[in-house]
C-alpha cells in the first residue's frame, strides 16, 4: 500500500514527500492515523511514534482535549484577520509560563519565528552579522543554512544567496572559546542564535555553563542572545531549556510543542526588543495567518494542559526517558557495541561511536549505516524512530509503561542484529 502510495505522490510531489527529512529508503511508511503514542499505517500496522511529528506531539496524537477543543472553534470560523480574545489568552499564558519575557508574537512556523528575531536583533543592535553553531537548524532560509543539520546537513548551497550567508558566522558548538575569539575580532555582530539543547544533530547536550557563559558573553558584547526554543520549548519543563538552565535569553523562538503540533509558533522577548515590531515599531514583521482561531484554540488547549498538569506530565516523561535510556544502555554494555547515548527530560538518542558526543563533527563521525539498521529493525518490531542520525527521538504524555515494556524488547532484538554487522 505504501509502495503503490509512494509511486502515485513521487509522479507529483518532487521526491515524493513535503519535506526532505520524511524519505528514506526505499520508501517511507504512509501514516492512515495516530491515536495516543502510536501512527496506524496505510497497511494497518501500528508503530509506537518517538519521531512524534520531529518533536510536535508532546502531548500524544490527537489528544482529546485539544481537538474538542478545536472542533468546537472551527464551527466559529476558522479565520478572521482581525484580533480575537484567544490571542491575548494564549499570550498571557506563554508570559505566565516562560519566566522573565514580557511581549509575545504569534506566528505559523519555527522559520517564520527565528528569522524574524534575527531582524529585530539586527534593528536593535544596528550590527549586521548572525553567530551560529555547526549543526543548529533554524528553518529553511539563507542566512541560516550555513552548516545545518537535520535533513538540510545534506543540502547544497544551491539557489542560496551568498551574499546572505557570508553575513553568518559559523562556530562549532560546546566552545566558548571560539566565542570568545569571534566576538573579540567582529564588532559588528548583532545575535548569537543557539538551539539550547541541540536536536538537530542527533541530540547534543550544552556542557555545565555552556548557556551561562554565552549569556555573560552577550551581555558584555551588547550581542542579542536568540534561544532557538522551537524543539525545548515547553518540552523539557514549562518554561523550556531557559527555565532547566536558568539562563534568560533577550529573545526566544517557540513552535512544535506549543500547540501540541499546529501550526503555530511565537517569538518572546524583552518588551524593549519586542515593540520594535511594527505596527509599534518600524521592524515588519506580517502573516496572514499569524494568530489564527484554529492554532491558537490549539496552544491554550495544550499549554492548560501543561500548565495545569507540569506536576504529573514532565516527571513522568523523565522517568520513561530515565527507564528506557538505561535499558538500551544495559544492552549495548551486554553486547560489547560502540555506542552512546545521549538524554534530557523526554528527548534521547542513540550514537554508534565510542567517543563522547558534545558537537556535530562528533555526530558526523558515528557510524550512520549502524543507525540505519536499527531504524529497519525497531520498524519491523512496531517502533518507530525517525530515520535519520540527525534527529532526536522524543516521547509524549500519551506513551505508557506497556509502550516502554514493548519498545525495551524492540531494542533489545535490534541492537543484536546491529551487533551482527558491527
Ligand atoms: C530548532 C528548530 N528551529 C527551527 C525549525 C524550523 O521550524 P519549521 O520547520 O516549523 O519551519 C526547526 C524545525 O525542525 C527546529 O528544529
Amino acid at each position: 500500500m505504501s509502495a503503490s502510495l509512494f509511486n502515485r505522490a513521487k509522479e507529483i510531489i518532487p521526491g515524493g514527500v513535503n519535506s526532505p527529512v520524511r524519505f528514506y529508503e526505499p520508501y517511507p511508511f504512509f501514516a492512515s492515523y495516530g491515536k495516543g503514542s502510536k501512527i496506524i499505517t496505510e497497511e494497518h500496522d501500528t508503530l509506537i511514534d518517538y519521531c512524534l511529528g520531529y518533536g510536535s506531539v508532546l502531548l500524544g496524537h490527537a489528544y482529546v482535549d485539544v481537538i474538542n477543543a478545536v472542533k468546537a472553534q472551527l464551527d466559529k470560523g476558522n479565520i478572521f484577520c482581525v484580533p480575537t480574545e484567544k490571542e491575548i489568552r494564549l499570550s498571557e499564558l506563554i508570559i505566565e509560563m516562560i519566566p522573565n519575557m514580557e511581549m509575545v508574537r504569534l506566528m505559523n512556523t519555527g522559520l517564520e519565528s527565528t528569522m524574524h528575531s534575527i531582524r529585530l536583533a539586527r534593528a536593535f543592535t544596528k550590527k549586521k552579522k548572525v553567530v551560529k553553531f555547526d549543526g543548529c537548524y533554524h528553518g529553511a532560509y539563507d542566512y541560516v543554512l550555513v552548516s545545518p543539520g537535520s535533513s538540510a546537513s545534506s543540502a547544497s548551497d544551491e539557489g542560496n544567496l551568498q551574499s546572505s550567508m557570508k553575513e553568518t558566522l559559523l562556530l562549532p558548538y560546546n566552545d566558548i572559546a571560539a566565542i570568545e575569539d569571534v566576538v573579540k575580532q567582529d564588532e559588528d555582530i548583532a545575535c548569537i542564535i543557539v538551539e539550547p539543547v541541540l536536536a538537530n544533530m542527533g541530540l547534543v547536550l550544552p556542557m555545565a555553563d555552556y548557556l551561562s557563559k554565552l549569556r555573560k558573553i552577550t551581555e558584555k558584547e551588547e550581542i542579542v542572545l536568540i534561544f532557538d526554543e522551537v524543539v525545548t520549548g515547553f518540552r523539557l519543563s514549562p518554561g523550556g531549556a531557559s527555565e532547566y538552565f536558568g539562563v534568560t535569553p533577550d529573545i526566544m523562538t517557540l513552535a512544535k510543542s506549543i500547540g501540541n503540533g499546529f501550526p503555530l509558533s511565537a517569538i518572546v522577548g524583552k518588551k524593549k526588543i519586542m515593540e520594535l515590531l511594527s505596527p509599534k515599531g518600524t521592524v515588519f514583521q506580517g502573516s496572514t495567518y499569524a494568530g489564527n482561531p484554529t492554532s491558537v484554540t490549539a496552544g491554550i488547549a495544550t499549554l492548560e494542559k501543561l500548565k495545569d498538569f507540569k506536576n504529573d506530565l514532565y516527571p513522568k516523561l523523565s522517568r520513561f526517558s530515565d527507564t528506557l535510556t538505561i535499558g538500551i544502555k544495559d544492552h549495548i554494555k551486554d553486547l560489547k557495541i560502540g555506542a552512546s547515548v545521549n538524554h534530557i527530560s523526554s528527548m534521547f538518542q542513540l550514537f554508534f561511536t565510542h567517543e563522547q558526543i558534545k558537537n556535530a563533527s562528533d555526530v558526523r563521525k558515528s557510524n550512520q549505516l549502524l543507525y540505519k539498521k536499527l531504524f529497519s529493525e525497531l520498524l519491523k518490531s512496531g517502533i518507530f524512530i525517525p530515520p535519520s542520525q540527525f534527529e532526536t527521538c522524543f516521547i509524549s504524555y500519551s506513551h505508557d509503561d506497556d509502550d516502554i515494556d514493548k519498545t525495551m524488547d524492540a531494542f533489545a532484538k535490534a541492537l543484536k542484529k546491529v551487533k551482527e554487522i558491527e
